[in-house]
C-alpha cells in the first residue's frame, strides 16, 4: 500500500492550473471521506482524482493523523501552522477544514497534518465549510478598521473577524474559540472588542473574555493572549481553567547545539537582577543606543529604557513572548553565564511543540510562524474546558 505523502506529491505533479485550491478540496477529501464532511469536498476533488492514476486506499506517513473515533469535529481558522490543531486534536477533535492565506505555512500544515489549507478566508464561498462543533480562529491582529457599535454587520464588513461571523452565522457552531494579541483589548478605547462581543451576541452565543499567559500552562514564556469563548446555553466560567507554577527557562534549553553566544564586551551584566511579576528577569542589555526622551542618567539598569531586541533575561526566569515579525533577532538570554540566542528548537519547545513536528526549511519561516503561533499546552487546558460545556449538552 502506497504512504500518503508519495499520493499527494503524485497529486501535486497533476495539477496545473488553480493549483491551491484543486490540492486543498483533493487533500481535505482524502481526509474526509469517511464521514459527513466528506461530501463537501468530493465533487471537486474527484474532477481531479479521476483523471489520475492513484490508488487508492493509502497508509497515513504524517506526524499528525486524524483519529478514528473522535469525539467532536472542528473547523481551523487562520490556522497558520497548527498550533489549534494539535491542541485540539489531541483532546480527541477531528479537523474537518482549515484555512489560511500564507502558503509557507500552508506548505508546513500540510506536511504535518495531511490537509493543505483553503486560502484566503475572504474568497473562500462560504457554503464549502461543513457544519461543525467548534469553531477556532487566532485570527491576525491587523489593525481592525471597527469603531463605534453600529447595527448589523455593515461596520466591521471589509475586516477578517466579519467573515468569522458569517461562517457563524451559516454554521452556528456549538462553541467559538478566538485568540488574539492582548493589544485587542484596549484597541480603540476597548470599543473593537466590545462590537466584536455584541455581534456574538447578536447571533445568540454567551460570550466570555480573558486574558491567559502561557507561562501558566507549563511553559515558560510570558505571552498574554486575549481568549474570545463563545457558547450557545451557558458562558465560559474561565475560573475552571487550572494554572500551574511559572516553569523556568533553562530547563528547556538544548545541551548539544550551535548556539549564536555575544563576545562580552558587546554587553553589560547589571548588579542586582530581580524577578518581575511576569517571571522575567532583566539581567543586562547589549551595548546599543538606549532611549533618549525622558530618561533619566543613571536609570540603565532599568529594562524599560532599552529597546526589546537589545535586553537580556536570565534563564532562571521566563522568556519574553517570541515576536512573529522579528524573523532575524531573537531576545537575548543569559545562560550559564553566557548570552545567547534561542535556538530554533527552543523556541518551538517553549511553545509546547512536540519533537515530531515537521518546521518549515526555510529558517526565517521558522521563526516567523512560531511566534504567530498559539501555545499548545495552553490551548490544551482551554480546550479541554470547554468540551465540558459539549458534554453537558
Ligand atoms: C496569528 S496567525 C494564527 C496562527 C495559528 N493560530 C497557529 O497556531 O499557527 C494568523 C494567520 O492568519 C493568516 N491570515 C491572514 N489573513 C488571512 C486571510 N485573509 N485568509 C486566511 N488566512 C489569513 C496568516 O497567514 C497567519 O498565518
Amino acid at each position: 500500500m502506497k504512504k500518503y505523502t508519495e499520493i499527494i506529491k503524485e497529486i501535486d505533479c497533476c495539477l496545473e492550473d488553480k493549483r491551491n485550491e484543486q490540492f486543498a478540496y483533493i487533500t481535505h477529501f482524502l481526509q474526509n471521506s469517511d464521514i459527513y464532511s466528506g461530501c463537501y469536498y468530493k465533487d471537486s476533488a474527484l474532477e481531479t482524482l479521476e483523471n489520475s492514476h492513484i490508488k487508492l486506499p493509502f497508509k497515513w506517513d504524517i506526524p499528525f493523523p486524524q483519529i478514528k473515533d473522535y469525539k467532536f469535529t472542528f473547523i481551523d481558522l487562520f490556522s497558520g501552522i497548527g498550533g489549534f490543531r494539535i491542541a485540539l486534536q489531541e483532546l480527541g477533535g477531528k479537523c474537518i477544514f482549515s484555512s489560511d492565506i500564507d502558503k509557507q505555512a500552508r506548505k508546513v500544515y500540510k506536511n504535518n497534518f495531511g490537509d493543505y489549507p483553503f486560502g484566503d478566508i475572504t474568497k473562500i464561498n462560504k457554503n464549502i465549510i461543513p457544519p461543525h462543533d467548534i469553531l477556532v480562529a487566532g485570527f491576525p491582529c491587523q489593525p481592525f478598521s471597527i469603531s463605534g457599535l453600529k447595527k448589523g454587520f455593515e461596520d466591521i464588513r471589509g475586516t477578517l473577524i466579519f467573515d468569522i461571523l458569517e461562517i457563524i452565522k451559516l454554521r452556528s457552531p456549538k462553541i467559538i474559540l478566538l485568540e488574539n494579541v492582548k493589544h485587542l483589548k484596549y484597541h480603540d478605547n476597548g470599543r473593537t472588542l466590545e462590537t466584536m462581543v455584541k455581534h456574538l451576541e447578536k447571533l445568540e452565543y454567551k460570550v466570555s473574555v480573558e486574558l491567559l499567559n502561557a507561562s501558566d500552562f507549563g511553559v515558560p514564556q510570558n505571552r498574554e493572549r486575549i481568549m474570545i469563548i463563545g457558547n450557545k446555553s451557558k458562558k465560559f466560567d474561565f475560573s475552571v481553567i487550572e494554572k500551574k507554577p511559572k516553569p523556568i527557562l533553562e530547563n528547556f534549553l538544548e545541551k548539544n547545539a550551535t548556539f549564536e553566544y555575544i563576545k562580552k564586551n558587546e554587553y553589560t551584566l547589571i548588579d542586582d537582577p530581580k524577578i518581575q511579576k511576569s517571571g522575567l528577569i532583566f539581567s543586562g542589555f547589549r551595548k546599543k543606543k538606549i532611549r533618549k526622551s525622558g530618561v533619566r542618567s543613571g536609570t540603565e539598569h532599568l529594562s524599560r529604557v532599552h529597546k526589546q531586541p537589545n535586553r537580556i533575561y536570565s534563564s532562571k526566569g521566563v522568556h519574553p513572548a517570541l515576536p512573529s515579525q522579528e524573523t532575524s533577532g531573537r531576545f537575548w538570554i543569559l545562560h550559564n553565564n553566557k548570552v545567547r540566542k534561542l535556538t530554533v528548537n527552543e523556541c518551538y519547545k517553549i511553545m509546547g511543540f512536540p519533537d515530531v513536528f515537521i518546521k518549515s526549511k526555510v529558517i526565517t519561516e521558522q521563526y516567523k510562524q512560531i511566534g504567530n503561533s498559539v501555545c499548545v499546552p495552553m490551548m490544551v487546558e482551554v480546550g479541554d474546558k470547554i468540551l465540558s460545556l459539549i458534554k453537558e449538552k
